[in-house]
């Protein structure tokens, strides 16, 4: 995700995505296990980004804990991401929150960086786990795309090598959540995945990115090398993928799979453009999302010897192309995203 803040400023999609997995995260808070007093109660918010989108669920979290365990009972709050993420904008947003989830002086905020695909805490540390959209973002890129940034379902080829990657990744992802929570401690996943015809409902939502690269590649502006290796490692599983590892297997010896909720999440963009009618306003909106999440795999193919106001201005241009286009045809861009959101129990 871009730092500096850039994710916090455009993160209302996903805000709005995860909401709906409040209820799961207020449940398994009332009933995980907790460590016996006065060990402290440690909170993971797995793939935290920039904090934007954390406050909220920690918040609701800490509250129940707090209750439970009664005061002065330390809890604390540890935001992982990969180690490149920018921690500091994270540390400063929690800072300059009033109304944050630190609620009194026993609740603490650390942070842990690291992929969530190894270990992150040691054995039976973590009583609640948290990851919010963040699960449908694979361990690497499998396999190339031919013609596009992101694996479109129905595409031939590459499509069987993302299944198996995602595959891998799920079952890794849950045995090190298995491993780190407490026995009886419980973790809430919610992140965007496909219908029975794999849509994601959000399918074309970067055409207008490959279409502005195509462009690019056809003034000169980049090579066709570079936007070969501009893939988003992003795959959205089934019902029955999310599902299989909680069957047989490691996993389901150690985690089961207690609520299994699904949503169709509302567009927030594309209410506010439909109040206002402002198309450039939308237009604005949905490219500071994408840019938010799609510009450090474009910036990280462009060759190495690109001077760094070079690649600025090759990433303003693109983006001010694909802004044009949705702002001419605002309905492109609508998206209406599955989402799945698991409450899942350490036995
Ligand atoms: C779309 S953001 C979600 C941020 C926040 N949880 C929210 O709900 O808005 C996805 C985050 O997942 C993180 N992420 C992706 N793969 C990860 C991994 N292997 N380990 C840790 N974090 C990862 C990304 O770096 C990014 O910050």
């Amino acid at each position: 995700m871009s730092g500096g803040g850039q994710y916090n400023r455009h993160a209302k999609v996903q805000s709005t995505a995860q909401s709906f997995a409040l209820p799961l995260l207020e449940r398994a808070a009332e009933s995980a296990a907790l460590p016996e007093s006065p060990r402290p109660i440690v909170i993971a918010d797995y793939g935290a980004s920039t904090g934007a989108n954390s406050t909220v669920p920690m918040k609701a979290a800490v509250q129940i804990l707090r209750r439970r365990a009664g005061p002065a009972r330390p809890i604390h709050v540890v935001h992982n991401d990969q180690a490149a993420n920018d921690f500091r904008a994270l540390f400063l947003l929690l800072e300059s929150t009033p109304d944050g989830y630190r609620i009194d002086d026993d609740v603490f905020s650390y942070a842990a960086g690291r992929s969530f695909f190894t270990r992150v805490f040691s054995r039976e540390h973590v009583s609640l786990g948290w990851c919010a959209i963040a699960a449908h973002w694979l361990s690497r890129v499998p396999a190339a795309v031919p013609g596009h940034v992101w694996l479109k379902r129905g595409a031939s080829g590459p499509e069987a090598r993302f299944a198996e990657q995602a595959r891998a990744d799920w079952s890794t992802f849950l045995e090190h959540r298995a491993a780190e929570l407490l026995p009886g401690g419980q973790l809430v996943v919610v992140f965007a995945t496909a219908d029975e015809e794999g849509r994601c409902g959000a399918d074309d939502c970067l055409d207008g990115l490959n279409d502005a690269l195509k462009a690019a590649v056809r003034a000169g502006d980049v090579s066709e090398a570079e936007v070969e290796r501009m893939i988003l490692p992003l795959y959205f599983r089934t019902r029955a993928e999310i599902a299989a590892p909680f069957e047989r297997g490691p996993v389901a010896d150690q985690l089961t799979l207690i609520e299994h909720a699904r949503e169709v999440s509302p567009d927030p963009l594309w209410a506010a453009y439909e109040a206002t009618g402002d198309a450039g306003a939308y237009a604005r909106a949905f490219t500071g999302w994408l840019r938010s999440f799609s510009e450090s795999t474009v910036t990280s193919a462009l060759d190495a010897g690109r001077p760094e106001r070079e690649r600025q201005a090759l990433l303003d241009a693109l983006y001010a192309r694909v802004q044009g286009e949705v702002e001419r045809a605002p309905e492109r861009a609508r998206s209406r995203w599955n989402m799945a959101a698991l409450r899942i129990g350490r036995r």
